[in-house]
């Protein structure tokens, strides 16, 4: 455990996410939650009662009240380029949410910004810190099918689409284990829900190497699924993460037999993720004190967002610039 000064930490956004961050920053030894900030008069009640902060109606307010080293954005997709550039304006380290923000051009710009200033700015990829895909990204040598799942009966996420929402996140697990730049994206999508954003996407990507991973993520599916499966030759390795805190690893070899291959199931163990968000947040705050190097550097984070981008341009043409898509794939 590292010894020194706490850090003092904010919130910004008190709303289902932003709780969970000030449940794992109370829990840190390393980090005094002195301040949290939300427009919304109930949540700042809950926050308050919660968590015994000084909770604010805007971020202005606090920065001008509460002395931060550094803060957690929260807020919804659409408000984290504002509120991160003000916290970096005011010399604060930031930890956003991911997506970072709802275009390439404003990521970069807080790219930019945070290095100009010599502070930390992070992106909340959370599953970077799941032990299941670390332990996958360890042993993946030569992947040639990717299939990723993540469906949810559950559109809380009104501001953007399932891609940015949820698709964002296997994107960044398969860019993390495939060295090798993208020659083709399609996509399929539906919306379903008001609001104009796509509820439902199926993508494929095909990389230079031949690799091809497919994503399929809905937020108005009858059931949750989140699994992703790993296919190399001679062995297939499929993780089931729906029963979150036990992640299941299930590893298939192919054996050669009279009657063609068959697959069989050579290992099936559970990883505890003991606390992902604890550990994210764990890591943002050694790289404030300790100046530890990033997992996951700003540079995975756009490729992560442009590839994201891209597919909703091609879903939605005119939702997107030009300039934000995957430059590989053009
Ligand atoms: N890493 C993950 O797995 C994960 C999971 C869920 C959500 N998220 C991300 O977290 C963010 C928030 O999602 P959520 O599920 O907590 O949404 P939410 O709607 O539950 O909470 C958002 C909160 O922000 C508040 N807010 C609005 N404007 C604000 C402002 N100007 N300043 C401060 N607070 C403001 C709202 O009142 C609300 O309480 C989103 O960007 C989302 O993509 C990430």
């Amino acid at each position: 455990m590292r010894s020194g000064p706490r850090i003092r930490v904010a919130v910004i956004g008190a709303g289902v996410m932003g709780r969970h961050h000030a449940h794992a920053y109370l829990s840190l030894p390393s980090a005094d939650l002195v301040a949290m900030v939300d427009p919304d008069p109930n949540a700042r009640a809950v926050a308050m009662r919660t968590f015994g902060c000084p909770v604010y109606a805007d971020t202005h307010a606090m920065l001008a009240d509460a002395p931060v080293d550094a803060a957690s954005v929260v807020t919804p997709t659409s408000l984290h380029h504002g509120t991160t550039a003000d916290l970096l304006a005011a010399g604060v380290h930031a930890l956003v949410e991911k997506p970072v923000a709802t275009s390439v051009a404003e990521a970069t710009d807080l790219a930019e910004r945070s290095r100009a200033a010599g502070l930390v700015l992070q992106v909340g990829h959370i599953t970077r810190f799941y032990r299941a895909v670390r332990l996958l990204a360890d042993r993946v040598e030569d992947p040639y099918l990717f299939d990723a799942r993540r469906l949810t009966p559950h559109a809380r996420i009104r501001d953007v689409g399932v891609i940015l929402d949820l698709m964002i996140h296997d994107i960044d697990i398969v860019l993390g284990m495939v060295a090798s730049p993208i020659v083709s994206a399609d996509v399929a999508g539906h919306t379903i829900e008001p609001g104009g954003h796509e509820d439902v996407a199926a993508a494929q990507l095909t990389f230079e190497n031949g690799c091809v991973a497919r994503f399929l993520a809905s937020r108005v599916a009858p059931d949750a699924e989140r699994s992703l499966v790993v296919a190399e030759r001679g062995r297939t390795t499929r993780v089931d993460f729906l029963r979150e805190p036990q992640t299941e690893v299930a590893v298939y070899q192919a054996r050669r037999g009279g009657d063609g291959d068959t697959h069989v199931r050579t290992d099936r163990h559970v990883v505890h993720e003991d606390n992902p968000l604890r550990e994210e947040l764990e890591h943002f705050l050694d790289r404030i004190a300790l100046g530890a190097p990033p997992i996951g550097t700003l540079d995975d984070d756009l490729r992560s967002l442009r590839v994201a981008t891209d597919l909703i341009g091609r879903l939605r043409p005119g939702a997107v610039p030009e300039t934000e898509r995957a430059p590989q794939v053009h």
